[in-house]
């Protein structure tokens, strides 16, 4: 029988897929590598979501491994070379969660506008800290997305949607597409120095590292207020903190890190910094999705040779 690992949490809806198409599936969330790399052996498949690290080891311990579904998009957690080599496919669900991520987003820019983050925990306190939550209306502001694939390109429109001025900085983004979002293109250092928001939608790749760090946050105007709902390592966090301490960040909105679980953090602690746990794309709707759609690819890919969203 053919069998696949889950070694993340997956909504039920896509457990049905594959039982209903004769896959047993069998759920262990948590595994270290090595632990996964003990477990792997015998599996077909194995789905993951941003919990699980596939790294080499797992995938030369794998015998009989042909494919490993991201459900999400990043697959930062994969190394994918290691699956080249071991000959297993590397698949994504590319736009099962990419409403929710644009949605949580939204919600983080406007919170920073408003320091929501300080007006919750400060009223929680008894200290009413009305004066302390004075903010920005975001209409009129100037949104710098960095990265306008599939989810910043929903962000510039759904920014438009609320006043915004939306600035794009993406070498792969068309001029066509840039205006009929009614979004300006500008180069990155320009982006930088032009917008009162910035919000990252870019993968993490060696080129993207560290790039808001203390050269770029240097170029940005002061008072700027800054969103990531992408990869915790774009960010130098120590850059980012000094930046909040000098003032001339007036606040973050971080759902990302550079490890995950974020148990200490150097960005936690500051009043102006509104910090959620990797939660973008946890809807059930997006849940299902990415549920569904990983589970028909894999289905697909290991019954009937049929491959969808290969990214290695
Ligand atoms: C993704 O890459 O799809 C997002 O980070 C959401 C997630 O996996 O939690």
């Amino acid at each position: 029988m053919v069998k696949v690992l889950l070694a993340d949490k997956l909504d039920k809806s896509g457990i049905k897929i594959f039982n209903d198409r004769g896959i047993e599936t069998v759920s262990m969330i948590g595994l270290s590598p090595d632990d996964l790399a003990i477990e792997i052996k015998g599996y077909d498949g194995l789905l993951i979501r941003s919990g699980a690290q596939v790294t080499a080891k797992v995938l030369e311990a794998a015998d009989k491994l042909k494919v490993v579904c991201r459900g999400g998009v990043g697959v930062d957690n994969i190394d994918l070379e290691a699956a080249k080599k071991a000959g297993v496919v590397v698949m994504n669900t590319p736009l099962a969660n990419i409403l929710s991520t644009a949605e949580h987003t939204l919600l983080l820019i406007l919170a920073i506008c408003r320091n929501l983050g300080y007006g919750h925990k400060g009223t929680l306190e008894g200290k009413w800290p009305k004066s302390a939550c004075m903010g920005i209306e975001a209409t009129g502001k100037t949104l710098g997305v960095v990265g306008c694939g599939k989810i910043g390109s929903i962000v510039a429109r759904r920014a438009k949607a609320l006043g915004m001025n939306v600035v794009v900085y993406d070498p792969f983004l068309s001029e066509e597409k840039a205006k009929e979002m009614g979004a300006e293109i500008m180069l990155y250092d320009e982006l930088l120095a032009n917008s009162d928001i910035i919000t990252l939608h870019t993968p993490l790749l060696p080129e993207t590292k560290g790039m808001i760090n203390k050269q770029a946050i240097a170029k940005m105007k002061k008072g700027v207020r800054i969103v990531n709902c992408a990869r915790g390592a774009l960010i130098v966090d120590e850059d980012l903190a000094e930046g909040l301490r000098s003032g001339h960040v007036a606040g973050a909105a971080i759902d990302v890190y550079a490890e995950e679980p974020a148990k200490e953090h150097v960005l936690f602690g500051f009043d102006n910094v509104i910090c959620t746990p990797h939660i973008a794309a946890s809807t059930y709707e997006a849940q299902e999705n990415v549920s569904l759609q990983a589970a028909e690819q894999m289905c697909d890919m290991l019954l009937l040779d049929k491959i969808s969203n290969q990214v290695a």
